[in-house]
């Protein structure tokens, strides 16, 4: 099967951005409990510039990964950014001095985490920001996402996205404005969605007939966590046949699935990114499609 090597992000808005299909996570760059600097500094920045050598032009950071970390080695390694280089970072959340996961939702809470993330990434605007929906949040939805909407008037972002949402959340975000993206846990082991916390984010089938109905990039993550160590069986078959990997298999198990997934492995290993970028070139038949079911 043929697969689509790039995809749209705002495709029927007047900023169209057309990015390569595979990008990149970054949250495994920094260091334990996706807090301080990375344990191997000069790899990080290796990956980062071998992504850009490669003709990975879609990143994916927050500001809370580190803190700053992974925003202040983007600016480190690929500052003054390519024209083609889309960066994305995600809002709704903060890390705590014991390094925990925060609801950070209030609009004066997300303006002051785009301000960082301009900051740190050396941006006038962001192209792609994720409201993120935390577990546990008091903030009324359409309050942030209002708040997110103003920022684009304003000029601070671009396309505004939405992370671990249900169908109800995207259908409330699409009477309000364009969605650009939808950044959810997905994966082949992973159907159903899960936050962070295991709670499951409901109607996963239904989020992305809505994105299919919109042409809306879906971006999944966890997708290899989730997926290495549940999906030995069959993926080691068609990982086999094509004398390729299990975590390649996964990667292109998921571009075939369907053309808006835009997939963005993590890894702190430059093996690794080198081993996961060539998962776009992998093409599977019809054939391996079913058999992976
Ligand atoms: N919106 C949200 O709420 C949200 C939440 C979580 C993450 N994210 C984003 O999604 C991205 C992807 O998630 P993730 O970082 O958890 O990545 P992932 O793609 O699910 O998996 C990362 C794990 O897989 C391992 N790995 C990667 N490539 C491998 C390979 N070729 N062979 C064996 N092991 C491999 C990594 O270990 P090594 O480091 O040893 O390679 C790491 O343990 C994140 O980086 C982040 O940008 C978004």
């Amino acid at each position: 099967m043929t697969i689509k090597k790039t995809i749209t992000i705002g495709a029927n808005t007047t900023h169209p951005l057309t990015v390569n299909r595979l990008g990149y996570g970054t949250m495994q760059l920094p260091g334990e409990h996706v807090w301080g600097e990375p344990t191997n500094r000069t790899e990080a920045l290796q990956i980062l510039r071998t992504a850009s050598e490669s003709g990975i032009n879609f990143l994916d950071t927050a500001d809370y990964y580190g803190e700053d970390v992974t925003n202040r080695l983007i600016a480190e390694a690929l500052y003054p950014y390519a024209e083609d280089l889309v960066i994305c970072t995600k809002v709704g959340a903060k890390r705590g001095k014991d390094k925990s996961w925060q609801v950070y939702d209030r609009p004066e809470n997300l303006r002051t985490s785009i301000e960082n993330n301009l900051r740190t990434l050396k941006k006038d605007r962001i192209q792609l920001v994720h409201f993120r929906v935390m577990p546990g949040t008091d903030t009324p939805f359409e309050e942030s996402v209002h708040a997110m909407f103003e920022m684009q008037k304003e000029g601070k972002i671009l396309h505004v996205g939405l992370s671990n949402v249900n169908a109800e959340e995207l259908n409330t975000v699409l009477g309000m404005g364009d969605v650009a993206s939808v950044e959810n846990a997905f994966g082949y082991a992973q159907r159903t969605s899960f936050n962070l916390y295991g709670q499951e984010v409901r109607g996963l089938q239904e989020v992305m007939d809505i994105c299919v109905k919109h042409s809306i990039p879906m971006i999944p993550f966890f997708s290899l966590q989730s997926s290495l160590s549940e999906s030995r069986n069959k993926i080691s078959v068609i990982a086999a046949k094509y004398k390729t990997t299990p975590a390649q298999i996964n990667l292109a198990w998921l571009l075939h699935v369907n053309p808006l997934i835009l997939p963005i492995p993590g890894t702190s290993k430059l093996k690794h990114f080198k081993e996961n970028s060539q998962a776009l070139h992998l093409e599977l038949s019809a054939g391996d499609m079913e058999f992976l079911g």
